[in-house]
């Protein structure tokens, strides 16, 4: 080793860095801990959330800051926590939510602003989101940009929408959370802002102003420690060593320490700049020694001048952007925008938090090494740049081309820097100032159009041209063309279409020639999804780099033509032009102003007011706990399933991988440690095994759990064990609805859930003029991707007693399961829920085995047993939404008015009941959405041997509203009519939909949907808007726009629910409700209802009466027959239940207020109630809301109108606007609901446009974390998304007159779409 090393490692043994101020030293760390591990369960910040573990979700997000003693500055940015290895934070400070603002010492406005934007619903997200936004605040308010408007920010609307495009969000929908982030940016116009609780519509800008939690933008800094900047100055470096982690100083020592490695075998050690890669390459083996290369000058530099640009390997992404951006001295003029279109292009690589730690150099490598689709490599080949490599004491200089091409790069290389050319002064000697042009533009199509995704396939293309002498058309002098990240080994050039090109005058034949080329040089490999698409890419990018200059070269050559990104700006411009006022496409920011109206309503004030959520506040500074923020009890162990691969397999018995021994187990639990019987979860739809019992009947079905000291080792055990399966003499599996039917393996539903005909379908068929017979529709599945995976956390209590911790839609049923399980009275379980972090129907059922498994574990070995599952398991068990297929026949009129409908519907349930026996039921109540004249179906619910599906919002109901628009799409473009004259001609009149849905239909005044229908026409400007589309179309050949109207119309079913309202000494009021707060607003209606039902008592002070609520967990001990939170009625039905305690306590009180009020002449509530204690009056009461037969199901209307854009050579998808009406009845708070139908909207999208589930041959699950499955961001959402709710007046039979509107109702609005078009960003 170095004597420097040796030198240096003496200096600092010691980890030395801050976390929200607090000084942290550490001696001793294992090097491969993270920084979030070390945040979450070392610390008491509990705010960086671990939602996916691999850089994809920004839950973990921390801003790190870092001081330069020289210059005396600080630099802040964000890093995902969940990648950066607690090692390399040596010096630094860490800022958590908690640090942002907090409850105790004072809530940063951003973290005011998204509770009175209503911007956190579940609030998983929430921490990582406000720090993101934190940073890119810091950062704006640190430039030297003009001072803004007293009370705002330097940041831009652009700014502060992109601060948080890299952060997942399952619940709002993102539009409250853009709008909360908005508020601080200089160039906001305050009528912009959505709906908030700070002030009314109407008000003036500078009262709005005056009512936001203010912001002074002077004062925004990160607050770095004085402490550490003492240290740092002190002379106690920034160089982390120690704790085998090694922060070489110079190229030297590196060398020294790789040598150092070679001696033992060259694997022991592992370089390191932001480890980044392991987000996308899980390692699973621990090393003995990290190598730390941020220190070395030679790879952090950034040198400019003539010939270009050397960037050091160890250099960030952010950082190479910011200086590709930078004009520099040497005053390249156009050379620059080389280097600004491969900034811009490297900003849509990961996220912020990813860049602003992964380096350039990481990146190479793992394109080099691994195969890895990078962006860079591409980019950068196509300039032809050059790469240093460092082998033992060698140092060669390759092209990149060279570099990608050769065998992987051996452990002890190491890259060293690149170097990227200038071309404007490379080319200046050989072209013409006047008469050639370089060309230069990089694409990618990928799901989200700013990143967070991998590409479909990238490429950069650089050419020379020059106008031919005549002025007929465009020689190409010179051209490189880069394809990557299609299901190849490597970034390539396509040197023989180069070739090809080179010299040709572009045409139409030339380019047609080139295309073709192109075809059979750029193929993906076998086994890389939609390589159609991918191929379909490659010639649509050349297209669309090339054509302009065909289509108009005189055109162009008459000005158009003024240097690099020609084409493209020449298509923009024609663009533009052709849009007229449509076009708002190019406009810097993601989103145009949106529009919300609702309708408070103070007739039973607080309800019916849009006050903000509970807790918002809490879940933004992170200081809201879920279950795994409960701190571990002592001796607390941690479990992970080890789940089955094989579809049905005889289980022989389970090892571990030999030869890599899994630390830390405690215990292997399987079938044979159940005390009582196997059940993983016992419902009143059937039952489910917990653990496979001989034979596992899917793969992802649950075998053992085992039990390790921490969560990694447990997880790290799981995925060592190795399952000796056996199948001999066992029938293959079922592993397709065909094969079910062909064995008639079908699950039954009972006759009471089974729905009824319509009609008569051979009478309608005869009476048709038209008819389709047996055409076919499939829809697949779609995850939950809530951001908190399952979790439990089991306690034994004494007596044989368990107190088990949970993130459950169905604590009664846990409760239920864990009791039989174990084999004890109901009275020894306790299940406790407080808060979920997003549910969506995947935590009704799928977490009762989770919490069972604890239960069991903690039972067993009698020690705490908790777990928080890891993404890649959760999507592997979670089952998700029912996948199916239909086939339909309808009959129907010339003129489009359908007379019958017939349905065969083959729904995979997967092998255990779960709840789809509701499925049948609740498709119907949906497919009776448009008078069909008669309506006959046979839908079969299929056992396979897949994972179970289970309910997912509106489960059954969105696929239901899906097919129902194919129909009538397919009925449209038979007859060739417009399809919005089918749907107005299918519409329910009153007769049709009593007949339809009987006495479910209501009064018919309570029939809104054609009101919401005309007025949705109206308020969107549908006519109008379609005729300009028509024109929109005629005019341009490659982008083409659509606009649809559609209707929804669901059953809902109200279900019993239990409640319990107790007054305290002091006038605060503490009440529990059977439903759960998963995110949907529950408990903030519940508050509302009490403060309500309460004030009924009419004394002083009651009009305040909200804040003295507080709702409580549920426990179902304290509260029984809490049942499922599910269908969205479980908010009215708590409600209701609540008012019914109210209007109990009135009455108890009313004697004691009179007798009061005739001694003192008034009453305040306070005193009132101190006087019910001294006069013993029960001030507790409790009760269980039944639904009545006229109350029990009821119909709910709305209607979307949604426009979208397709640019038909890339695929590139953007909905350009939506509009909603929903019919809310009398909402209990309108920002509630808003943010309930905003959410299940964008989720809708997901499912119909982005996400993706597949599994392999045996049913296995193959997406496994954010890399696959990509749910919307704040970039895929509708640029302008305006919803109303319809206040719809007395409802005679609701709870004060409400309609349900939750966690499933809007979703199914966002169907028109079809089946998923990619989407793709250029
Ligand atoms: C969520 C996410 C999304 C992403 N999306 C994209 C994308 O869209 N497009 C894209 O192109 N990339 C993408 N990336 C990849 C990202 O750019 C790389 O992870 C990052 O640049 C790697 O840099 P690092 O410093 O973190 O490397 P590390 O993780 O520290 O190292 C990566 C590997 O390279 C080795 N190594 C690092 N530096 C050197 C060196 N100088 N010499 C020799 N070996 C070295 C390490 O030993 C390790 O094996 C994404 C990454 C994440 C996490
Ligand atoms: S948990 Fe770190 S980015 Fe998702
Ligand atoms: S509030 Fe964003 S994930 Fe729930």
């Amino acid at each position: 080793m170095g004597e420097g090393v040796t030198e240096t490692r003496k200096e600092m043994s010691s980890l030395v860095f801050a976390v929200n101020g607090q000084r942290f030293e550490l001696s001793n760390v294992d090097p491969s801990t993270t920084l979030l591990e070390f945040l979450r369960s070392q610390t008491p910040f509990k705010s960086v959330k671990l939602s996916c573990g691999e850089g994809g979700c920004g839950a973990c997000v921390v801003l790190l800051s870092k001081y330069d003693p020289v210059l005396d500055q600080v630099e802040d940015f964000t890093v995902s926590s969940c990648l950066t290895l607690l090692c390399s934070v040596n010096g630094c400070s860490i800022t958590t939510a908690e640090g942002v603002g907090n409850s105790k010492g004072g809530f940063h406005p951003i973290q005011e602003r998204f509770a009175g934007f209503h911007a956190s619903q579940c609030g998983f997200c929430t921490p990582g989101m406000c720090v993101s936004f934190f940073s890119a605040l810091v950062n704006a308010d640190k430039t030297n940009r003009p001072e803004p408007r007293p009370g705002f920010s330097k940041l831009t609307v652009s700014e502060a929408e992109k601060a948080i495009a890299g952060n997942l969000c399952r619940c709002t929908g993102y539009r409250p959370i853009a709008d909360a982030c908005k508020s601080f940016a200089a160039d906001v116009d305050m009528e912009d802002l959505g709906l908030n609780s700070f002030w009314k519509k109407g008000e003036s800008d500078e009262v709005k102003l005056s009512r936001l939690p203010s912001y002074n933008n002077c004062t925004a800094n990160s607050k770095f420690p004085e402490f550490l900047k003492m240290e740092i100055r002190a002379g106690a470096g920034l160089v982390s060593e120690g704790h085998r982690w090694y922060g070489p100083t110079s190229v030297e020592q590196l060398q020294s320490l790789l040598e150092m490695d070679e001696d033992n075998g060259g694997t022991s050690m592992k370089i390191v700049v932001g480890n980044t890669g392991t987000g996308y390459y899980k390692e699973l083996r621990c090393y003995e020694r990290y190598i730390d290369l941020k220190y070395i000058p030679e790879l952090s530099i950034i040198r400019k001048d003539q010939t270009g640009i050397e960037i050091g390997a160890a250099v960030t992404i952010s950082r190479a952007i910011k200086a590709l951006r930078e004009e520099n001295e040497y005053e390249f003029h156009r050379g620059q925008m080389v280097f600004k279109r491969i900034a811009d292009h490297m900003e849509k690589i990961a996220t912020a938090f990813v860049r602003n730690s992964g380096s350039v150099g990481g990146n190479l490598i793992m394109a080099q090494r691994k195969q890895f689709p990078s962006d860079i490599a591409t980019i950068l080949l196509s300039v032809g740049t050059l790469v240093n490599i460092m082998t033992g004491q060698k140092l060669e200089k390759l092209t990149l081309e060279e570099f990608l091409e050769m065998p992987p790069l051996h452990s002890k290389s190491v890259l060293l820097s690149i170097k990227i050319p200038c071309w404007e002064s490379r080319n200046k000697d050989t072209s013409s100032e006047t008469d050639t042009k370089l060309l230069f533009e990089t694409y990618r199509a990928s799901p989200r159009p700013l990143g967070n995704a991998l590409p479909y396939l990238n490429a950069a293309f650089l050419a020379e041209i020059s106008l031919c002498s005549n002025s007929t058309g465009f020689m190409l002098n010179n051209c490189q063309l880069a394809f990557g990240a299609y299901g190849t080994k490597h970034s390539i050039k396509a040197t023989k279409v180069e070739e090809f090109l080179t010299g040709k005058v572009l045409s139409v034949g030339v380019l047609y020639d080139a295309i073709k080329f192109l075809g059979t040089t750029i193929t993906p490999e076998d086994g890389i999804s939609s390589p159609a698409y991918r191929s379909s890419l490659v010639v649509g990018f050349l297209f669309e780099f090339l054509s302009p200059l065909i289509d108009t070269p005189a055109e162009i050559s008459n000005g158009w033509l003024t240097g690099y990104n020609c084409a493209k700006w020449f298509i923009d411009s024609k663009l533009k032009q052709n849009n007229g006022q449509f076009d708002e496409i190019k406009l810097p920011t993601l989103l145009s102003s949106a529009k919300q109206v609702i309708q408070s309503s103070k007739e039973y004030h607080p309800v019916g007011e849009a006050i903000p959520k509970t807790g918002a506040a809490i879940q933004a500074s992170g200081e809201a706990v879920y279950v795994d923020d409960i701190p571990s009890p002592s001796n607390c162990l941690h479990g992970a399933f080890i789940y089955s691969t094989e579809p049905l397999a005889r289980l022989k018995g389970i090892k571990f991988n030999p030869g890599w021994s899994p630390d830390g187990v405690a215990a292997l639990i399987t079938v044979k440690d159940i005390p009582g019987e196997n059940v993983g979860c016992v419902t009143v739809f059937g039952n489910e095994p917990l653990y496979a019992d001989e034979v596992a009947q899917c793969a992802g079905d649950r075998i053992a759990f085992v039990v390790a000291d921490t969560q990694k080792h447990a997880d790290l055990a799981a995925n060592l064990a190795v399952i000796d399966y056996d199948k001999e003499n066992l029938e293959p599996p079922i592993l397709s609805v065909e094969e079910a039917v062909e064995r008639c393996s079908f699950l039954e539903v009972p006759s009471l859930l089974c729905p009824e005909q319509v009609g008569d379908f051979s009478k309608g068929m005869a009476e048709a003029d038209h008819q389709i017979l047996s055409a076919k529709l499939k829809l697949g599945s779609q995850y939950y991707f809530y951001m908190e995976t399952q979790t439990a956390l089991a306690v034994p209590d004494e007596d044989n007693c368990i107190v088990v911790y949970t993130s459950n839609q169905s604590p009664e049923f846990t409760h239920d399961t864990i009791a039989k399980c174990l084999g004890i009275p109901g009275h020894n379980v306790r299940v406790i829920m407080r808060r979920v972090g997003g549910g969506f129907g995947g935590k009704a059922i799928k977490s009762i085995p989770v919490a069972t498994a604890c239960a069991l574990a903690a039972y067993k070995l009698q020690r705490p047993v908790r777990i928080y599952m890891n993404r890649k398991t959760d999507m592997i068990m979670a089952g998700g939404r029912h996948p199916m297929k239909i086939t339909y026949s309808v009959g129907f009129k010339s003129n489009g008015k359908i007379t019958a409908l017939k349905l065969d519907i083959l729904i995979d349930a997967g092998v255990y009941p779960d709840v789809s026996i509701i499925m049948p039921k609740a498709m119907v109540g949906t497919l009776k959405k448009y008078d069909w004249g008669a309506l006959s179906f046979d839908i079969k619910l299929c056992k396979t041997n897949l994972p179970s599906r289970s309910a997912m919002r509106a489960p059954g109901e969105v696929q239901a509203s899906f097919i129902t628009e194919a129909i009538i799409e397919h009925v449209a473009s038979t007859l060739s009519i417009d399809v919005d004259s089918v749907r107005n001609i299918n519409l329910h009149t009153y007769n049709s939909l009593e007949f339809f849905y009987k006495s479910n239909a209501g009064e018919p005044f309570e029939y809104t949907l054609p009101s919401i229908w005309d007025k949705l026409a109206t308020s969107s400007s549908f006519y109008n808007r379609t005729e300009m589309i028509k024109e929109f179309n005629r005019s341009n050949k490659w982008r083409k726009r659509g606009i649809s109207r559609v209707p929804t119309v669901h059953e809902v079913v109200v279900s019993p629910n239990p409640g319990k309202v107790s007054i305290l000494r002091d006038g605060s009021i503490v009440v529990e409700v059977g439903g759960v707060e998963l995110g949907q607003g529950l408990w903030t209606k519940v508050k509302q209802m009490t403060a309500y039902g309460l004030s009924l008592i009419q004394c002083g002070g009651t009009d305040e009466l909200v804040e003295k609520v507080r709702v409580i967990q549920a426990d179902t001990l304290s509260l029984i027959q809490g049942g499922m939170t599910s269908g969205s009625t479980t908010s009215e039905s708590s409600c209701e239940a609540v008012r019914l305690c109210c209007n109990v306590l009135v009455e108890r009180l009313t004697a004691l207020r009179e007798r009061l009020l005739k001694q003192m002449g008034s009453i305040e509530w306070e005193t009132l109630i101190m006087q019910a204690y001294m006069n013993s009056v029960n001030l507790s009461a409790s009760s269980l809301f039944i639904p009545g037969i006229s109350s029990r199901a009821y119909l709910n209307y709305g209607a979307a109108v949604s426009e979208v854009e397709i640019n038909l050579l890339t695929g590139e998808t953007t909905i350009l606007q939506t509009d909603l009406i929903y019919d809310c009845g009398q909402s209990l708070n309108p920002a509630v609901d808003l943010g309930q139908i905003e959410g299940a909207y964008v989720q809708g999208i997901g499912f119909f446009m982005l996400e993706e589930y597949p599994t392999n041959s045996d049913g296995l699950v193959i997406s496994k974390g954010t890399w696959t499955y990509k749910i919307p961001t704040v970039d895929t959402i509708p640029r302008q998304f305006n919803v109303e709710i319809l206040n719809s007046g007395h409802h005679q039979n609701r709870v004060l007159s409400s309609k349900a509107v939750g966690m499933d109702r809007v979703r199914k609005q966002g169907v028109l779409w079809g089946p998923r078009p990619p989407t793709t960003q250029t």
